[in-house]
């Protein structure tokens, strides 16, 4: 079939994420293969605003799969949100030939994606933040790789935490979401988990259960707490403050030796994991795919485990699923 479209961007926007360079990779070789021409727009939507961009070959993406960070760039760009800003970023589309978009990112960066697809220039979304926190597709990229890290992380923690008999609470990322606390605290063995989805109590969550399981002879322990469960504004002064408060509480009241660490960008770093590669691909592939057709105002997702794509703003406004199994294992197994 022929393409309705003779050259397309892309773009990385919002938090970086270890997939957003497959994702790259991938929307440029489909766009090629298909006799697209493709152009890297660097940092985000600023880049569009400040006229920032390269066309891009097979080659410009050699070499990217494995590499956490975005080529691209990325930024967090506050002008778009306004009419003036759109309305450059249109301009520079239509100078470059550009007459589809692929925007890899999270929510507020689908944001933009429809009110560029609204005015004309067709978008398609890809999710990428390690936060897993976009409520229509059940992953999003970075997700895996970030895990991963958290794991390798507290599996260092652990050993030390052992060899003391101390515990330690671990503050992981997650934005609003407690995916990351949730899947990690599981895989580490955590005996609590502390996340924004549910309401916690810490003398009978963490305090009492720290005294229960120490009985059952146990005596080192992870406490992992998401981010979240402290509002956005100001974050990391007020989560930093969280976890010394509860650390000094855990001691205490339990006797147990208690340090705190928050994980930080670590987590956001570093080679994407083979899941994060190969959605990455199947994202990227299928965007094109759209786009080819002439297809916009679309956001790329993980549905019951297969790649498929919803309407941006329906996508924008699905609600918030949460696995409430998932949080019983927790409780339940890491004694
Ligand atoms: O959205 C990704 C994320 O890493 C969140 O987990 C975290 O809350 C936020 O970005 C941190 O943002 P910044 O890099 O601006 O400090």
């Amino acid at each position: 079939m022929e393409n309705k479209v003779k050259a397309i961007g892309v773009l990385t926007s919002g938090g970086d994420a270890p997939g957003m360079n497959p994702a790259v990779r991938a929307v440029t070789r489909a766009a090629l293969y298909k006799g697209i021409r493709v152009f890297g727009i660097r940092k985000g939507y600023k880049g569009l605003i400040e006229r920032d961009a390269v066309e891009l070959n097979v080659r410009s993406v050699s070499d990217i799969i494995h590499r956490g960070g975005t080529v691209l760039y990325t930024d967090r760009c506050l002008e778009f949100k306004e009419e003036p800003g759109i309305q450059k970023g249109i301009a520079f589309c239509k100078e470059l030939g550009i007459e589809g978009l692929v925007v890899i990112g999270g929510d507020g960066s689908f944001r933009g994606a429809r009110d560029l697809s609204i005015r004309g220039i067709p978008c398609v979304g890809i999710p990428g933040t390690i936060d897993n926190d976009i409520n229509s597709t059940e992953y999003t990229l970075g997700f895996d790789t970030s895990m991963n890290t958290v794991v390798e992380m507290v599996d260092r923690i652990r050993d030390t935490c052992q060899s003391h008999d101390r515990c330690s609470v671990v503050v992981v990322m997650g934005n609003g979401a407690g995916d990351i606390a949730l899947c990690t605290g599981i895989a580490c063995g955590a005996t609590a988990v502390i996340i924004p989805e549910k309401p916690y109590d810490i003398q009978k969550d963490v305090i009492d259960r720290i005294i229960e399981v120490r009985k059952t002879g146990k005596q080192h322990f992870i406490i992992m707490v998401a981010e979240g469960i402290v509002e956005k504004k100001d974050r990391e002064e007020k989560i930093y403050r969280f976890a010394q408060d509860l650390s000094h509480e855990i001691e205490s009241k339990t006797g147990v030796v208690t340090r705190a660490t928050i994980l930080g960008h670590v987590q956001r770093g570093g080679s994407p994991t083979v899941r994060d590669r190969v959605v990455a691909s199947q994202m990227g592939y299928h965007a094109v795919e759209l786009l080819s057709k002439g297809i916009g105002n679309r956001v790329v997702v993980m549905k019951d485990g297969r790649i498929t794509d919803f309407d941006i703003l329906e996508a924008l406004n699905m609600p918030k699923t949460f696995d409430e199994e998932l949080y019983n294992i927790a409780n339940t197994i890491s004694l």
